[in-house]
């Protein structure tokens, strides 16, 4: 089969051995992968524990063409979608040690065909298109527990969602919108802002621009959560525009650290800076159900070949994406 291979000195398609399927595992046809940035991190390695080579991709929608057990033969010719979990573990709040993400060092859905253990699979929500539906589940799942678990998010609130053309950014935006929250949204694009304000965003401002932030919180008297992934030294002016009590949800840190935390600002006001990273198997099943009942139909940036791989990388590297990039196999 076809896959997309990293290797030390290399990153291309290569042709290998199709999988062979493990006792309760299904083979999935992948028709369609979506990018996220840990496979861009993994690509410049800097990712924990890298092991090449690698076939990357967290996300894929495809058809069942094979199932190991025959008790399992209803799921064959199903359009699913896949968990992107491997050994969460049992506490819901948080993954245990031996916790993995689909797509390095397993095989991951950049690939023709790929073997997941029965499981990990769900119907392709029936409002989405494949395409779209590959777009979902690992920042769907990242973003559902950033808001919701540790943000709390409810209808009234008044949330931003900052760097909002950003895979998982964009589905906390849609989430935000879809359960009636007052959604501001920050990016250095002006169409996306725009766009964002057509989808159901109040306002939005360039996070390039100073003080337009602070402005903008000003005039409506802060923000209850914010969600963020850049942190890094914008982080004392965002928290800064929080009211009290409110929460700082981050899920990653691409900024870096920042140099100094306003540890005053936040004690005094007792603001919350809360971690999240992707989501419990529960959290999972939870945010496909969302995605169903309140018809989320996430943004797609574009779609690549898998021939063309390296060029949809490079557009996530440059930032130049809005949405998630996808990969037809
Ligand atoms: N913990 C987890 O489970 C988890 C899961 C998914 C992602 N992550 C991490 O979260 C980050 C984003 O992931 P992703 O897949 O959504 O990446 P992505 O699709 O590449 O999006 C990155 C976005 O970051 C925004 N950005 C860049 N600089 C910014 C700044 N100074 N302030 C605010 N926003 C800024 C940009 O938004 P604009 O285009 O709007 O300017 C960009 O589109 C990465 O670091 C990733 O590793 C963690």
């Amino acid at each position: 089969m076809k896959a997309f291979v990293l290797n030390t000195d290399s990153f291309q398609v290569e042709e290998i051995e199709k999988p062979t399927l493990q006792p309760n595992h299904v083979l999935v046809k992948v028709q369609y992968a979506a990018l996220n940035h840990r496979d861009q991190w993994i690509r410049e390695g800097q990712y924990a524990k890298i092991r090449l080579p690698a076939i990357l991709g967290s996300d894929g929608c495809g058809e069942v063409v094979e199932v190991e057990n025959e008790k399992d033969g209803h799921w064959k010719g199903k359009d699913v979608v896949i968990n992107p979990n491997i050994n969460w573990g049992n506490n819901p709040a948080f993954q245990q040690k031996e916790y993995q993400i689909l797509g390095m060092p397993a095989q991951g859905t950049l690939a023709e065909y790929i073997s997941v253990p029965i499981d990990r699979i769900h119907l392709k929500p029936a409002h989405l298109s494949s395409e779209q539906a590959a777009a979902v589940p690992l920042a769907g799942l990242t973003a559902y527990n950033a808001l919701f678990n540790k943000g709390k998010a409810e209808s009234g609130m008044q949330i931003l969602i900052s760097g909002v053309g950003g895979g998982v950014a964009q589905f906390a935006f849609l989430f935000a919108v879809a359960i009636g929250a007052k959604v501001y949204v920050t990016s250095s694009k002006s169409d996306v802002i725009d766009k964002c304000k057509s989808l159901g965003a109040i306002n939005g401002v360039n996070y390039k621009e100073e003080n337009a932030i602070r402005d903008l919180a000003k005039s409506i008297g802060g923000f209850d959560i914010i969600i963020d992934s850049a942190c890094g030294n914008g982080m004392n002016d965002l928290i800064a525009t929080l009211k009290p009590g409110g929460k700082f949800v981050f899920y990653g840190a691409t900024k870096g650290l920042p140099k100094d935390l306003n540890m005053r600002q936040i004690f005094w006001n007792h603001l919350q800076i809360v971690g999240s990273t992707m989501g419990s198997d529960a959290d999972f099943l939870s945010m496909i159900a969302f995605c169903d009942k309140h018809k989320v139909h996430p943004i797609l940036d574009k779609t690549f070949d898998l021939k063309d791989t390296v060029v949809a990388f490079d557009r996530m590297k440059n930032g130049d994406q809005f949405g998630k990039i996808i990969v037809k196999i």
